[in-house]
């Protein structure tokens, strides 16, 4: 897979480990994140991912900052982005499967590194099941009209 990653100066150190882990796995990876711990602005990486996601530049993208949360709210601003924070492997499992999130967020300041590929892996291994969740996905995307 082709997958986009994105983090702010909370997750250098993190972000290049999931690098390591994805290409080990087999996995091309994009850096649009950055790689000191200098201040930077999570919304400018969170919407970049999402920009290129949704444009079908990668299959998916990871974005990381110290919860999470922030850079995904910014990349869930993106039409047709679904990024979802996931803290544990089985949200990060049903994001996919039910949600067809097409980035997966996670926490530096919340989970530590070996939970953090454990969730990349559950949700990189799962699959969108469709059918009554591709109803709920597309009523999500009618609200960005
Ligand atoms: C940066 O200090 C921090 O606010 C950011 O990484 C993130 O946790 C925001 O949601």
């Amino acid at each position: 897979m082709k997958i986009i990653i994105g983090n702010d100066h909370a997750s250098p150190d993190m972000k290049r480990e999931i690098v390591k882990y994805l290409e080990e796995l087999g996995h091309e990876v994009v850096n649009f994140g950055v790689d000191t711990t200098e201040s930077c602005n999570y919304p400018e990486i969170g919407a970049k991912a999402g920009r290129a996601v949704a444009a079908g530049e990668a299959d998916c993208g990871i974005l990381i900052c110290g919860t999470g949360v922030g850079i995904s709210l910014a990349a869930n601003k993106i039409k047709g982005v679904r990024a979802a924070v996931c803290s544990e492997t089985t949200t990060a499992r049903l994001v996919k499967q039910h949600n067809n999130a097409n980035i997966l967020a996670f926490g530096s300041r919340i989970v530590g590194i070996e939970t953090a590929k454990d969730i990349v892996k559950a949700y990189l291994d799962a699959e969108f099941e469709g059918g009554r969740h591709k109803i709920r996905v597309d009523m999500i995307h009618e609200l960005e009209k």
